[in-house]
């Protein structure tokens, strides 16, 4: 805060930076990863991988929340995965390497890292819900021997609507981490549940009074998943998803996303089964 003709002017929350496409990456036929840098680099240098989403600014066109895929091997960028699905994702799509865009965040409650050490982790990506939950799995990798056994579930239409394809592979892998794919659609491209996630889980060889989950998917799909993983013998507290809703500040002051009587973007997007219960009906 700087001092200005005798009062304090305030930082401008709502003020992005501006960051520059270094890349782009056709992920699907919908989803592209963007990976973006700060104008000033400098400020890649401030951020501690706390929070959950960016607000991302298409300049002249709109504003949108979108998950942090955080990728430790590019400590000087960002990368988001973003599906096309309306005005600004379209607009994104449109944008070239060179082309400048604003950042404000990072925002929300992540998923709690510390609760899941010593404990087996199942997580659970749909579409491009696979990006939501990347920086936990990369975290977890990271530190493998602070953890038990590794589920990851990539989930999707077909293999080639599947994200990170190359790193579910080099997951597959590290020791004791085990990945499996549900699809709509057989593949011949890797071993593959041609149906529902929730028909691999029973045959899962972990420890289930001792697990930890994660499901980013539709609110059916997170419910109908927990509804088995409670069967299993886990506890509805130990289920987290990250949900998404329409935003806009991203930091509790303008009430667009007030669900019932949770401010998405600071009580979540980040909440447990049991708190996702508590929401109404369509979540
Ligand atoms: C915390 C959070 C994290 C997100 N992370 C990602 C991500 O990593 N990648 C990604 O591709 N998308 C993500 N989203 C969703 C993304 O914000 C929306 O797709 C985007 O706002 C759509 O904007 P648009 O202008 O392109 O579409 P619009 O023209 O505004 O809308 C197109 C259609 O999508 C619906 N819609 C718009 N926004 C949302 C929303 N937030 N939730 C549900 N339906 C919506 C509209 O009702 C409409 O039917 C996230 C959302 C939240 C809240
Ligand atoms: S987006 Fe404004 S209060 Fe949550």
């Amino acid at each position: 805060m700087e001092k200005h003709n005798g009062g304090e002017r305030c930082e401008n929350i709502y003020l992005p930076q501006v960051a520059v496409i270094k890349e782009i990456i056709e992920e699907t036929r919908n989803i592209k990863r963007f990976i973006l840098q700060y104008e000033d680099k400098s400020l890649h240098e401030e951020y501690k991988r706390d929070g959950q989403f960016f607000e991302i600014t298409v300049f002249g066109v709109g504003e949108i929340a979108i998950s942090i895929p955080y990728s430790p091997s590019r400590k000087d960028s960002f990368e988001f995965c973003i599906k096309k699905t309306g005005k600004v994702t379209n607009a994104i799509h449109n944008m070239k390497v060179g082309d400048k865009v604003g950042l404000r965040g990072p925002f929300g409650k992540g998923f709690p890292y510390e609760e899941f050490k010593k404990r087996d982790v199942l997580i659970i990506g749909s579409g491009v819900g696979l990006a939501p939950v990347r920086p936990m799995i990369l975290r977890i990798l990271e530190n493998r021997e602070e953890f038990g056994k590794v589920v990851i579930i990539g989930s999707a239409l077909t293999y080639e609507d599947l994200i990170y394809k190359e790193d579910l592979i080099s997951w597959s892998k590290v020791e004791d981490v085990e990945i499996l794919y549900a699809l709509n659609k057989p593949t011949s491209k890797v071993a593959a549940h041609a149906g529902y996630i929730n028909d691999l889980l029973t045959d899962l060889e972990l420890d289930w009074s001792n697990s930890s989950a994660i499901i980013c998917a539709s609110p059916r799909r997170i419910k109908a998943i927990s509804k088995d993983l409670l069967k299993q013998g886990m506890k509805g507290t130990d289920i987290y998803t990250s949900l998404e809703t329409h935003m806009r500040c991203g930091i509790g002051k303008c009430g667009h996303c007030k669900v019932g009587s949770k401010y998405m973007c600071v009580d979540g997007p980040v909440f447990n089964y049991e708190e996702m219960l508590e929401l109404p009906p369509e979540f």
